[in-house]
């Protein structure tokens, strides 16, 4: 495999550096940068800026910074790196340069911003090619992902460590970068003799750990596509908040010995992670995201999941029992990220409820974002007062008038970072000083897949509940912990208790209740079935009586086969001398073809009924020998047709089914169909094959006298979860444009569906 990678070098002068137990332990001299991959997306957003503040702080006087600008401008250089000659001509440049400046080497530091296929490959040259002599030290810094699961990240781990010690390598989590997680340890060493009585089962009630986000991911597809939310967030960045959190304190912080192995405890301790300690979603979108960006057909289903909701359990002495909810998602209503301890509060205030010790009693680290809009370690003040060591945190005491979880501002201490500075930068600068304890070692980050692996496998064919995305969501992803398990709050959709019952004696297992301030009816798929054929029949009597003829428009698909079969074999009373069946819709291909919606309308119903041949009405698509051509007027002729024999072109009844994309009769997501004008049937476009269909219009369907949507099956569940919650949407949801103007609609939806 060929990698096109480009190199920027940089030469920095570096005084003593400290190593891992703070103590000075590098030489001064002479330190060459090499980012590998440095004009990439990484490089060019965080690592440039990284590595200038890094060249800044290394010079005494530091406002001038047009000037040190320059200078470190001119210190860079680009060169392709690719094969094996080009990094041993590299490695004779930088000793060519040494030579020539008369300076001594104090390390030399490669910065892989390449993908994670290229590492071995790019490792193997650096360490053939580019290992400085003795005394000089060597830096590699490597980006997640580090695998795909335990075996995969093993695997690679074994390739680096083929060419690079474990003390060479520097895996960031740019988490660990971040000041307020990055003040976790400290705080909770500063603030021991508060902590100490409370940091534990007994007084915490549990900690969430959160990532919200408002992107989606487009342009990162090919990527987020294999990995995931959990891979992506959870498995690192809010693993190692978890660790931070719940770790044995080490005596030094600054001992990265210490630090990695107290997490690694941590780690090992958790219980087991299975299906039922997650739920996972995925916004509507990323589906079409994915068809367009990895060239996929409409068919094509991605299972990745954008957004998981993960409660983990540590069995120890200090947390056991302590829920910990590990939550990141994409499409979100908002972008914040925070670690929130939340104590238990045995005080029961009967009324003055506003009283300081009423109040939640939290601490949370707030990442930024969000309501706050900066990062901050906030203590409610019901605990305690935190204490404030060296000049780097400020207190908080002017406030803008903002909640923060459930807390108005004012009711915490609140502390924040003199100065804010980026996570990457933080970073560079511990690698730059060769403190390690802010990175992941080869044995934590392998403890940490042997956590999340099973999950993953466990997880693997489950469907991902579908999200609207933004402030639609609504409490769609909200999540309940029952035990050690952890669900979605509203795994069914509620049914109004008032509406519940009225059922008659011959079909007590059917329900009824409200569904989208519609009426519904629900039962297992064969009594719902009966029922609806029951009511179709019903309202065919009612008709005939009243006008001698029944209208009844059905729809394609596999959903009213059962119905048709139904009617087949046990309505023989049905009134079919007097009816007249439309078509919803229909496929444009030939009537003959197995894929035409009239094809199986006649298979399964029209041929083993006493209906007159006249009275069958199939939608014309093919006409002048060609199918759906727009100058051929297919849609007007139908409408004509419907207009002269359907008293107001009002349908006696109609029957719908719902797609697993919200599209009902050949009215599809994002098909324009405010401009159909009044017109009752259209030529349409669907997303699955074949494209072209001709389909009644929202106009003619809502003139209906009943309209019954059809809903069956456990693979519809998401999607009726999704509905019971979202407005009227045309253009995300074109069913919940049905709404018949003077007649009812009705829900019929099996509990397979309706429950999951
Ligand atoms: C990255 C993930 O590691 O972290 C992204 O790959 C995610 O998907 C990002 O958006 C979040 O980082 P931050 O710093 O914006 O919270």
């Amino acid at each position: 495999m060929s990698l096109a990678v480009s190199l920027l070098l940089i030469a920095l002068c570096a005084g003593g550096g400290y190593g891992e137990e703070g103590k000075r332990t590098q030489k001064a001299g002479h330190v060459s940068v090499v980012i590998v991959g440095g004009t990439g997306d990484l490089a060019r957003k965080y690592l440039w800026q990284g590595f200038f503040q890094l060249y800044v702080s290394q010079d005494v006087s530091q406002d001038r910074c047009a000037i040190l600008k320059d200078q470190f401008l001119r210190l860079s250089q680009y060169r392709q790196l690719k094969t094996l000659e080009d990094y041993q001509e590299l490695a004779r440049h930088i000793e060519q340069q040494l030579q020539q400046e008369g300076m001594t080497e104090a390390g030399r530091l490669f910065y892989l911003s390449v993908p994670a296929f290229a590492y071995a490959g790019v490792a193997e040259k650096i360490n053939s090619s580019c290992r400085p002599a003795g005394g000089t030290w060597l830096r590699v810094v490597l980006e997640k992902p580090f695998g795909h699961n335990y075996r995969s990240a093993q695997v690679l781990a074994t390739e680096l460590l083929g060419a690079l010690k474990d003390e060479e390598m520097y895996r960031i989590d740019h988490y660990l970068g971040k000041q307020v997680v990055s003040k976790i340890l400290p705080f909770r060493i500063e603030n021991r003799k508060f902590l100490d009585p409370i940091w534990n089962r007994h007084h915490i009630e549990k900690i969430e750990i959160v990532l919200k986000e408002t992107l989606d991911v487009k342009g990162r597809i090919s990527f987020y596509d294999e990995y995931g939310v959990i891979r992506d967030v959870l498995q690192n960045h809010l693993t190692e908040v978890m660790t931070l959190l719940t770790m044995k304190l080490p005596a030094n912080v600054s001992n990265s010995g210490e630090v990695l192995r107290n997490k690694l405890e941590v780690l090992s301790s958790m219980l087991p992670l299975g299906k039922s300690q997650a739920v996972i979603g995925q916004y509507q979108n990323y589906k079409t995201e994915v068809q367009q960006e990895l060239n996929k057909t409409k068919e094509h289903v991605s299972m990745t999941s954008t957004f998981a909701a993960v409660l983990a359990h540590i069995e120890d002495a200090q947390f056991e029992g302590v829920p910990v909810l590990l939550i990141s998602g994409k499409m979100l209503d908002e972008r914040v990220g925070y670690a929130r301890i939340l104590f238990k509060n045995d005080v029961f205030c009967l009324q003055s409820q506003n009283n300081v010790h009423c109040k939640p009693k939290q601490i949370v680290f707030y990442f930024g974002h969000g309501s706050l809009k900066y990062p901050a370690v906030l203590v409610s003040k019901n605990l305690f007062k935190p204490a404030l060591k060296g000049g780097e945190w400020k207190e908080v005491t002017e406030h803008k008038n903002v909640d923060v979880l459930g807390l108005h501002i004012s009711d915490y201490f609140v502390q924040t970072p003199t100065t804010e500075r980026e996570a990457y930068s933080e970073l560079i600068y511990h690698i730059f000083a060769g403190q390690k304890n802010n990175f992941v070692s080869t044995e934590n980050l392998l403890a940490s897949w042997e956590v999340w692996t099973p999950l993953l496998s466990a997880l693997k064919g489950s469907f991902p509940r579908i999200y609207p995305g933004g402030a639609d969501n609504g409490d769609m992803l909200d999540v309940h912990l029952r035990g050690k398990e952890i669900r979605f709050y509203s795994e069914a959709v509620i049914i109004n208790p008032d509406q519940v019952g009225g059922a008659s004696a011959s079909s007590f297992q059917v329900m009824q209740g409200k569904f989208r301030s519609a009426q519904m009816v629900s039962a297992w798929s064969e009594e719902l079935v009966e029922r609806l054929a029951a009511d179709m029949q019903e309202a065919a009597e009612a008709a005939v009586r009243e006008g001698g003829v029944f209208h009844l428009a059905l729809s394609g698909g596999s959903t009213p086969l059962a119905l048709f079969h139904r009617l087949v074999l046990r309505h023989f009373s049905f009134p079919w001398r007097d009816t007249h069946i439309w078509m919803v819709d229909e496929r444009c291909v030939p009537l003959t073809e197995t894929e035409s919606n009239f094809h199986s309308m006649h298979e399964h119903l029209l041929q083993h009924v006493r209906i007159p041949y006249y009275n069958i009405h199939p939608m014309p698509v093919q006409l002048n020998q060609r199918l759906c051509v727009d100058e051929d007027g297919g849609a007007q002729l139908y409408e004509k047709e419907i207009s002269r024999l359907v008293n107001v072109s009002s349908f006696h009844f109609v029957l719908l089914g719902v797609g697993y994309d919200g599209h009902t009769a050949s009215l599809f997501p994002g098909g324009k169909l405010n401009e159909t004008g009044g017109s009752l049937v259209a030529l349409t476009e669907s997303p699955i094959k074949p494209h072209q269909r001709m389909s009644l219009t929202f106009s003619a369907i809502n003139r209906a006298r009943t309209v019954a949507l059809l809903v069956m099956g456990k693979g519809k569940h998401e999607l009726v979860t999704q509905l019971s919650r979202v407005k009227d949407n045309l253009e995300k949801y074109p069913v919940t444009w049905v709404k018949p103007n003077n007649g009812r609609l009705v829900w019929y939806i099996d509990y397979d569906a309706l429950l999951g």
